[in-house]
């Protein structure tokens, strides 16, 4: 498979992309993974027009690095979101990409699995509830396959992930693909 893992942190060497690499170093035994932190791509927000209904090729009318993120998901069989928890959702980066999978254009990606991510700085397991809950619903909508989920909270400054259990969670999730 061709596994592409969205890092949502705008934090370099954060939590979350320490979280992603124990996902890929297991994945990447079986398959090829790209690792994509989406504060590197200027990703405008959606703006709800829905002109790319009625475009020729479903384009999105904003000229941004979408594009690129575009052709990744389309070379993808599986699709991993990795995030901090901010303010109980995704970093904003994050969702302006997920809004940007609004256009038919993603009729024509074949990802048909998917995982989820996450940190927290706080350690109770609701912080994560809706973000959960949201990515059941966008599972459930384009019908993948749910490979997993890794929580990790109580962890709030950068690399204090270091250490953790889920660490080794994240790598067996992806030596199990
Ligand atoms: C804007 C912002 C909002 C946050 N909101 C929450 C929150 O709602 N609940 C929580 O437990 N932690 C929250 N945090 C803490 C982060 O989830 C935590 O520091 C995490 O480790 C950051 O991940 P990173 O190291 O990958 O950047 C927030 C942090 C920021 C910067």
């Amino acid at each position: 498979m061709n596994i592409l893992i969205l890092t949502g942190s705008p934090r370099k060497g954060s939590n979350t992309d320490i979280l992603a690499k124990a996902f890929a170093d297991g994945a990447r035994l079986k398959h090829e993974v790209d690792i994509v932190s989406v504060n590197d791509y200027k990703v405008n927000a959606c703006i709800g027009c829905n002109t790319c209904f009625a475009r020729e090729g479903n384009e999105c009318f904003q000229r941004d690095q979408m594009a690129e993120i575009y052709a990744k998901m389309s070379n993808a069989d599986m699709l991993v979101i990795a995030s901090p928890v901010y303010f109980y959702g995704v970093s904003a980066q994050l969702k302006n990409i997920i809004d940007r999978c609004h256009t038919p254009m993603r009729k024509n990606f074949k990802i048909k699995k998917a995982a989820l991510l996450l940190v927290a700085g706080s350690s109770k397991p609701c912080v994560f509830d809706a973000i959960v809950r949201q990515y059941e619903l966008i599972v459930d909508y384009f019908h993948f396959e749910d490979k997993g989920r890794i929580l990790v909270g109580g962890v709030n400054e950068k690399c204090s992930i270091t250490g953790r259990k889920e660490l080794d969670e994240a790598y067996k999730l992806g030596e199990a693909l």
